[in-house]
């Protein structure tokens, strides 16, 4: 028995607690309480270290660090979001919807690890071994030599990875394992699957990719609770109607978390968009309501094409829709148009979509945002030599345009598409040609003219 430590425990979610209620206190389940059968022997007297028995301190200098060579997936855009490759050993977790590409990416991963020469272990739980045969039909010859294990259970694919110690092991999905004692899918089976596997793979230094699928709400795996466990957490989206599929590091222990790697769905599997500017404004035309953003994605910039649509509506509260840019960032620009710039807007429902289904997450995208909703709103085409106009940069709270990193990227990726002009924030140490610089909003979506924006009482 427990003892004095908790006796119950949630099949959902691993909540620990002494006495059985029937909701759980931690997921709000019914009925999942059980009584734990072993008392927890992990932490042992963690955190009350007899003194003498202290261990002594080293000093950062003296701690030895290997830098272990990477271990490249073959798949260059891949391999930047992950800071150049797998770290050899670490945990990897690759979420997105279903259908969005990940057991494809993995596959092709593993299969151009295999091909370099190392062993690799590819375990599905959810998918039959034909069904996975069939993935790798469309992959090409390398992917269906890699070697798999329809295998469910995590006791067997432990044993599997002790046997076979591949250098690299895919895991589709974590959420498959059935664990003893646990519902699968859930919480706690999830949690307990991870820390065995982790704990297995550190000791033989295999690269685990994990995958996981995302709930509805976004979150990986429920509530996130596998993120704190693995080394790198990388996140696969993109509209499942498109072809463009982007993957970016939610968290990575061994480099930057700002890259964005950009593929494309095709016939043979994901192909890698290396030039993702040409194919984002390649059909961006002057309209009323569109403008090009140059953000930066990491070290890239990254030319995409925002849209807005602004409508009469009789209802109240009029509707927000954000497609591609956060939601907060456009109700805050909104608020700045009507406040500063004399754009009403409180009897319009007002549409924002990045064109070609892609995401963009920095705050140089609010002048964007803010000029095609402005542009949709007077209906006039905003464009430099019949090219649409191009600009960035952050809006303030009290209407000024504020400085965004990488001014001159921003500005020559813009040149490099012929787009001449482009709208920024002023500052910076010296003039980037081509940039035009405006102080306010109230400046730029009047053109510095002042007179074209009709007010609307
Ligand atoms: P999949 O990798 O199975 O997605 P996930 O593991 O995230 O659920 O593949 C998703 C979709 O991609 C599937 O509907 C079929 C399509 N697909 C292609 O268009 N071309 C291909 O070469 C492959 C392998 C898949
Ligand atoms: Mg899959």
């Amino acid at each position: 028995m427990a003892g004095k430590s908790a006796s119950y425990r949630c099949t959902g979610c691993g909540h620990s607690a002494l006495t059985w209620t029937g909701q759980c206190a931690g997921c709000g389940a019914w009925n999942t309480l059980e009584q734990a059968s072993a008392p927890p022997a992990r932490s042992g007297n963690r955190g009350r270290a007899r003194a003498g028995s202290a261990p002594k301190p080293v000093p950062l200098r003296d701690v030895k660090a290997e830098r272990s060579k990477r271990l490249g997936t073959g798949i260059a855009e891949l391999d930047r979001v992950l800071g150049g490759g797998l770290v050899p050993g670490s945990l990897v977790l690759l979420g997105g919807a279903p259908g969005i590409g990940k057991s494809t990416l993995a596959g092709m991963a593993l299969a151009n690890i295999a091909e370099a020469g190392h062993d690799v272990l590819y375990v599905s739980g959810e998918e039959s071994a034909a069904q996975v045969r069939r993935r790798a039909e469309r992959l090409g010859e390398a992917a269906l030599s890699v070697p798999m294990l329809a295998e469910p259970s995590l006791e067997s694919v432990l044993a599997a990875l002790e046997a076979e110690r591949p250098s690299a092991c895919v895991i589709d999905s974590v959420q498959t394992l059935a664990v003893p004692d646990m519902a699968p899918g859930s919480v706690g089976a999830i949690r307990e699957a991870t820390s065995a596997l982790l704990e297995t793979a550190k000791r033989l230094d295999v690269t685990l990719i994990l995958i996981g699928h995302v709930t509805k709400e976004g979150s990986l795996a429920g509530p996130r609770a596998l993120e704190h466990l693995v080394d790198c957490v990388l996140h696969f989206e993109g509209e499942r109607e498109r072809t463009f599929r982007t993957v970016r590091a939610l968290k990575n222990r061994f480099g930057a978390t700002s890259e964005v790697g950009v593929f494309e769905m095709k016939q043979g599997g994901l192909v890698e968009v290396v030039d993702p500017s040409a194919r984002f404004v390649g059909e961006a035309r002057p309209a009323p309501g569109s403008v090009v953003l140059c953000a930066m994605e990491g070290t890239r910039p990254l030319l995409v094409e925002v849209q807005a649509l602004v409508a009469p509506t009789e209802i109240v509260p009029p509707r927000r829709t954000a497609t591609g840019v956060d939601r907060n960032r456009l109700a805050l620009v909104l608020a700045v148009l009507t406040r500063h710039a004399g754009i009403s807007l409180a009897a319009a429902d007002v549409f924002v979509n990045v064109a070609g289904g892609v995401r963009i997450d920095e705050p140089g995208a609010d002048l964007a945002i803010a000029m095609a909703v402005a542009s949709a709103h007077s209906g006039r085409a905003l464009e430099t030599d019949g090219k649409p106009l191009a600009c960035f940069g952050e809006i303030g709270l009290t209407g000024e345009i504020r400085y965004v990193s990488h001014a001159d990227r921003r500005v020559a990726e813009a040149r490099k598409f012929g787009l001449g002009k482009v709208l920024g924030p002023p500052g910076g140490d010296q003039a980037i040609p081509g940039l035009a610089p405006v102080s306010s909003v109230k400046a730029a979506v009047s053109g510095g003219r002042r007179t074209d924006l009709k007010r609307v009482a």
